[in-house]
C-alpha cells in the first residue's frame, strides 16, 4: 500500500508518499519524456505543422516501449500539447498551424511507462526570436529552476510558488494562475496542487515521498487567461506571449532529485538573453 502524508491538499486530497519504487518508475518514464523533448528539437523549424510534431512525438514515445498518456485523456486525443506564441497551455496540435521563423513554443508530452507517468515541457524557438521573447523564455526557465531548487523536505509550498513569483517580478512578467503543478506517479493529476505562486513559510509542508510537477506560465502581458471553444486551448486575453516549462520532480531525504532532466543537456533554447 501506497503510504500518504497526514496533510491534504487545497483539494481535499491525501497526498501520496511514494518509496524507491516509485521514485524508479518515474525515472524511467520521466528519462523517456525528455528524450522526446530531446528528440523533437531538430524538427523545430519554419514552416512544419504542429500536428507533424505531434506525430514525431508519439512514434518516438511508442518506440521507446511507452504510451503517450495524454490520449484518451479527458477526450484529449494527441501525443502533446503543442502551444504557440500567445498560447498559454495546451495546445491542440493542428495540420493547420504552421510553424514561422520569430515562433517560440512549449511542446508538453507524458509518456506512460510500467504505470508511471513522465510529465515535462520545454520551450523551443523558431529561427531567432525577438528579444522580449527570448527574455520571457529564459525568464521562465529560470523561475522553473529557481521554484525546483526551494524543494527540500521541511520547505512548504508556498516557498516554491514565491520562488517563480519574485523572478517573474523582477523582469515585470506575469505569473498565471489559472493552471497550476500537480502530484504525478501512477496518477496523471494527483494531489497536490502546485500553484506557481504563494507566501513563503505557508503551505503544505514537502515531505521525502512527494512526487509533483512544476510548470510555471509567465506572460509578456496580463496574467489573464481563456480557454478557446475547443475546450483545451488556453490564450492570454491580450494576446501577449507566454512561455511554459515543466519538470515532473521528486522530494529526496535531503532535496530534490529531478525525473525528466535532458540526457543531452538540451534544458532551454541555445542563445538566450
Ligand atoms: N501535460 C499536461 C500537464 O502538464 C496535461 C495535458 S492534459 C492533455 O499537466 F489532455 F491536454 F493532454
Ligand atoms: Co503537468
Ligand atoms: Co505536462
Amino acid at each position: 500500500m501506497l503510504r500518504q502524508s497526514r496533510q491534504r491538499d487545497a483539494t481535499g486530497r491525501a497526498i501520496p508518499l511514494h518509496g524507491p519504487e516509485g521514485f524508479a518508475g518515474m525515472r524511467a518514464a520521466g528519462r523517456i519524456a525528455a528524450a522526446t523533448l530531446d528528440h523533437i528539437e531538430p524538427f523545430v523549424q519554419a514552416g512544419v505543422s504542429t500536428a507533424a510534431l505531434d506525430r514525431e512525438c508519439e512514434a518516438f514515445m511508442r518506440a521507446a516501449g511507452t504510451v503517450p498518456g495524454t490520449i484518451g485523456y479527458k477526450g484529449y486525443r494527441h501525443a502533446s500539447c503543442i502551444s504557440v506564441n500567445h498560447v498559454v497551455t495546451h495546445g491542440i496540435p493542428s495540420d493547420d498551424k504552421i510553424l514561422a521563423a520569430g515562433d517560440i513554443l512549449n511542446i508538453d508530452v507524458t509518456p506512460l511507462l510500467d504505470g508511471w507517468y513522465g510529465d515535462a515541457s520545454r520551450m523551443y524557438v523558431v529561427g531567432s526570436a525577438s528579444v522580449r521573447a527570448r527574455k520571457l523564455v529564459g525568464t521562465t526557465y529560470a523561475a522553473l529552476m529557481a521554484a525546483i531548487a526551494a524543494v527540500r523536505p521541511g520547505a512548504r509550498l508556498g516557498d516554491v510558488g514565491h520562488a517563480i513569483e519574485a523572478i517573474a517580478r523582477r523582469e515585470r512578467f506575469a505569473v498565471v494562475r489559472d493552471f497550476c503543478g500537480h502530484g504525478v506517479g501512477q496518477v496523471f493529476h494527483d494531489a497536490p496542487q502546485v500553484l506557481h505562486y504563494g507566501v513563503p513559510e505557508t503551505g503544505i509542508v514537502l515531505e521525502p515521498g512527494m512526487i509533483f510537477t512544476i510548470e510555471p506560465m509567465l506572460n509578456a502581458g496580463k496574467a489573464d487567461v481563456k480557454v478557446l471553444g475547443d475546450g483545451w486551448t488556453a490564450v492570454t486575453r491580450d494576446r501577449s506571449l507566454s512561455a511554459q516549462f515543466e519538470h515532473s520532480v521528486g522530494v529526496t531525504d535531503d532535496g530534490v532529485e529531478i525525473f525528466t532532466l535532458s540526457p543531452a543537456g538540451r534544458h532551454v533554447p541555445a542563445g538566450l538573453p
